[in-house]
């Protein structure tokens, strides 16, 4: 297959591209001296942005299903073919706080899982329970608990099946957490409630942040940088940050935008409303009946629950508020990747990467191409 017409996210790559896809690859990037006309079995990009699919590593439910509900291999299935049709080509599903029968079940369900031939699946990402009690949001206080070295020893066992675990540093030792790294999950500092001079000790241990502002304690005032003042601050750590206005203030995602280049990237936090399943209004997630209000989901208390937003959502909504498309591009596919360290989903494509590939087009809608077919267009 062919992608002709097509403009890349670079400044420095300016024109026109021609893409060639072979068994799932991307074979071939060329530039064109003109406008093409497109032969058969040729896919017209019509001078429109083509880059990677969208890479998101934080996914409750989609699709109308929930994980947490049933974290089986029939609910990633779901979930999966609802991502892809909207151009979620690789996601972690996101298991939060629950007892620890659940947590295995879920580990090896997706271990299962992603045995299968082409499984968008990228691994689990265990939000919790390793969390502190006073920031857990929606989660289930009663599940939450420090690991153990058992629950520790599992997860080593099944690390290839595990990309993320989101934690507070007061719930893990130095040791844990060095063991973690070690096995190639990416620590992810969250639902923390420490204050900047404990978690700023801890920061090297942590890959990432999860869900940037929200379930951690904030900036307080100018003695009291919080948890949030340590992530922004520091140089190294990347974080994730939902986009769907409702979360984050506009103003707040810019400033972390700006304070953190090629470090900040977007995540749905997606609840089973999300991907054009009808969105159900009143659903049970974390023991709680939670409900959509103006957009986002929340429980009858008003404690945000997640989000109903895709990452094609996410990604228009960054350029709304005013970060640079090629940017709000990077921070939904090659800045997500890079956090789960998965190669091949540069922002811009190029030979020898995986040939997942989204062409957007200047009116909103989107194409999906995988395995060298158009699977979707909205
Ligand atoms: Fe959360």
């Amino acid at each position: 297959m062919k992608i002709i017409n097509a403009t890349l996210a670079s400044d420095e790559l300016s024109g026109l591209y021609t893409l060639t896809l072979e068994n799932g690859k991307i074979t071939g990037r060329e530039r064109q001296d003109f406008y093409k006309k497109a032969a058969d079995g040729d896919v017209n990009a019509g001078e429109c942005l083509v880059t990677h699919g969208f890479v998101d590593v934080q996914v409750n439910g989609f699709g109308g299903v929930t994980f947490n509900d049933d974290p089986s291999e029939r609910t990633l299935s779901v979930m999966e073919q609802a991502a892809i049709r909207n151009g979620t080509t690789r996601f972690c599903p996101t298991l939060v706080t629950c007892d620890e029968q659940k947590l295995r079940n879920a580990i090896t369900a997706t271990e299962r899982y992603m045995t299968r031939s082409g499984s968008a699946v990228a691994g689990i990402h265990l939000e919790g329970p390793f969390i502190s009690r006073e920031k857990c949001g929606i989660h289930n206080s009663d599940y939450i608990r420090p690991l153990t070295d058992d629950t520790l020893e599992f997860i080593l066992r099944h690390h290839s099946a595990v990309a993320m675990v989101t934690a507070s540093p007061e719930m893990m030792t130095d040791r844990q957490m060095a063991e973690l790294n070690r096995a190639g999950i990416t620590l992810s500092l969250g639902h923390s409630a420490l204050a900047y001079e404990q978690v700023v000790r801890k920061l090297d241990a942590f890959r990432t942040a999860t869900h940037l502002f929200n379930g951690m304690r904030g900036i307080e005032g100018a003695r009291s940088p919080g948890v949030v003042g340590a992530i922004l601050d520091d140089h190294a750590i990347m974080a994730g940050i939902i986009p769907d206005l409702h979360h984050v203030s506009p103003a707040l995602i810019r400033t972390a935008a700006r304070l953190m280049p090629g470090r900040l990237y977007a995540v749905t936090d997606a609840l089973c409303p999300a991907g054009n399943c009808g969105k159900p209004e009143r659903f049970m997630f974390c023991d709680k009946e939670l409900h959509i209000a103006d957009g986002f989901c929340a429980d009858d208390a008003g404690t945000l629950g997640g989000s109903v937003i895709t990452m094609k959502d996410a990604m228009q909504n960054l350029v709304k508020i005013g970060i640079r498309a090629a940017d709000a591009v990077k921070m939904t596919n090659e800045i997500p990747a890079r956090c789960i360290r998965l190669g091949g989903y540069s922002a811009v494509p190029k030979e020898g990467e995986c040939g997942d590939l989204l062409i957007l087009r200047r009116d909103g809608s989107m194409t999906v191409i995988r395995n060298e077919k158009i699977i979707a267009e909205n």
